[in-house]
């Protein structure tokens, strides 16, 4: 029997695994985490992250194939393929500080699999990493070898949170680098024949290690550049009266453009983009190639600009200020279908909001009051940091509540920002809302979710992104 052991417990290692345990039921998996609690919730009902379909995955492989533990060193000394799938955040300090990765979570796992191996090992790279570290990885393993050899294969995950067992069992395509030797090309049968138990062969990519790191901030710095192009476009349309969503059709047909992907909105969230990018960024400087680096920096700047645009909309609409108005913040996850807030365009709007003295009232679905506190207190980077080893901040935001239910979140509101496209917010009885609200009453959607003609049938304001402006926004320009 294959023993896989996948170090780092996370939106990535959790759900990877649990779909490789699903799928080979002749091989072993182990997911191990420094995090007493987070392993714990992965041996509960409560598993410690909101996936749709995780949980059947889970409920059918635990326990049969796929266990979780806290027992780092013995569960990666008995495996054959060793994957780490650990954090790999912004550096906050030091050399390269706010861009470069901090390959801390990494490399310490590496020492540790070097401490405690006793048989030969592939060692998989599944975190999101700078190209090189491959190298930087095999030298910490060789160096401490003991005679132990290892092969390091790069196989990042390109799963994306909200759709993450849909995409782990239909994978566009399943990248595997290693080294263009006959051991290097072993290891990569190895690891092909585990996902080829479900990944059709064809979709199963065989490159060198360089070409598989640097391909996944690629592929993220792409993603996100359709994002900020979009949204760039979004400021224009509004400009000039063109729709966003009709210009996104039309350019999308184009078959050399495709039609995903390219919807305006607030501003793209998540854990990878911004991080990736920065270090993409970090390793063109590094490389001499400060042009590239700029471009890239670029895709940044614009969804940073898009979320203060918004911020500024929303204060402009409503008289030029917001002070002690209550503004209903309706969904606080960078996307939907998934509890995660990190670098969430929610944070800086709330913030933002919260500058110009409002007062929040804000529901999400799947993120809970202690997270949304933690987020709102929390410096910019800190939240890629493990929770555990983060010091908790006391501070209680006091113009911030957090309530379980839109229709309290609402009430007495003086305006509503949708800031993540939950299916739920569609289906809300807005006359209802509006009743409840103080008058005027706005709603900016910053997701374009609502039908706003309707809305404004009701009687709201209504502001969506990039799409022909209200007399009433037109009349308060904002300034970006
Ligand atoms: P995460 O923060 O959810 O999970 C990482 C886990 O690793 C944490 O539970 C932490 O306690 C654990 N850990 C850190 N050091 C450890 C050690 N020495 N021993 C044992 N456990 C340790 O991170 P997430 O989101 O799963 O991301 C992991 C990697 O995958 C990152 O490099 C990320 O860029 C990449 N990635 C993330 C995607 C996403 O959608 N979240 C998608 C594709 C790649």
């Amino acid at each position: 029997m294959v023993k896989i052991c996948c170090i780092g417990a996370g939106y990535v290692g959790g759900p990877t695994m649990a779909v490789i345990a699903l799928k080979c039921p002749s091989v072993e998996v182990v997911v191990v985490d420094i995090s007493a609690p987070r392993i714990a919730a992965w041996n509960s009902d409560h598993l410690p992250i909101y996936e749709p379909g995780l949980d059947d995955v889970v409920k059918e492989c635990r326990g049969r194939n796929l266990f979780f533990s806290t027992d780092v060193e013995k569960h990666v000394a008995e495996a054959d393929i060793v994957f780490v799938s650990v954090n790999t955040p912004t550096k906050t300090r030091g050399l390269g500080a706010g861009k470069a990765a901090d390959l801390t979570y990494w490399e310490s796992a590496a020492r540790m699999i070097a401490d405690v191996s006793k048989s030969d090992k592939i060692v998989v790279e599944k975190s999101t990493v700078p190209v090189k570290t491959a190298e930087a990885i095999e030298k910490i393993l060789t160096h401490n070898s003991k005679g132990i050899n290892y092969q390091i294969l790069s196989n990042p995950e390109f799963l994306a949170e909200g759709t993450a067992i849909k995409d782990l069992f239909n994978p566009d395509r399943v990248l595997i680098g290693g080294r263009e030797t006959p051991e290097g090309q072993k290891a990569i049968q190895a690891l092909a024949d585990v996902y080829g138990q479900w990944v059709p062969k064809e979709r199963i990519l065989a490159t060198n290690l360089w070409s598989a790191e640097l391909s996944k901030l690629a592929a993220n710095a792409f993603l996100a550049q359709r994002i900020s192009s979009v949204n760039a476009m979004s400021a224009l349309c509004e400009a000039t009266g063109a729709d966003v969503s009709q210009v996104s059709y039309a350019v999308g047909t184009d078959t050399r453009i495709g039609p995903k992907f390219l919807n305006a909105s607030v501003g793209y969230g998540g854990s990878c983009f911004q991080k990736d990018i920065l270090n993409l960024v970090y390793i063109c400087e590094c490389n001499g190639l400060p042009e590239v680096a700029n471009y890239w920096k670029q895709v940044i700047q614009i969804n940073d600009y898009q979320k203060s645009r918004f911020v500024n909309r929303v204060v402009s609409s409503m008289f030029n200020t917001v002070s002690g108005k209550k503004i209903a913040v309706l969904g606080f996850a960078f996307k939907k279908d998934t509890g995660d807030t990190r670098e969430t365009p929610a944070i800086d709007v709330c913030k933002g909001l919260l500058g110009d003295n409002a007062r929040l009232s804000i529901y999400d679905p799947q993120v809970n009051e202690d997270q949304i506190q933690r987020d709102l207190t929390m410096k910019k980077f800190d939240w890629d940091h493990p929770t555990h080893l983060q010091p908790m901040s006391p501070t209680s935001l006091k113009q911030v509540s957090v309530v379980w239910d839109a229709y309290e979140a609402t009430k007495d509101a003086h305006g509503v920002c949708i800031l993540t496209e939950w299916d739920e917010f569609k289906g809300l009885d807005f006359q209802k809302i509006y009743d409840n609200m103080q008058k005027p009453a706005f709603i900016f959607d910053g997701r374009n979710i609502v039908n706003a003609e309707k809305l404004r049938e009701i009687g709201f304001i209504v502001y969506s992104i990039g799409k022909p402006l209200d007399k009433w926004l037109k009349d308060m320009p904002a300034v970006a």
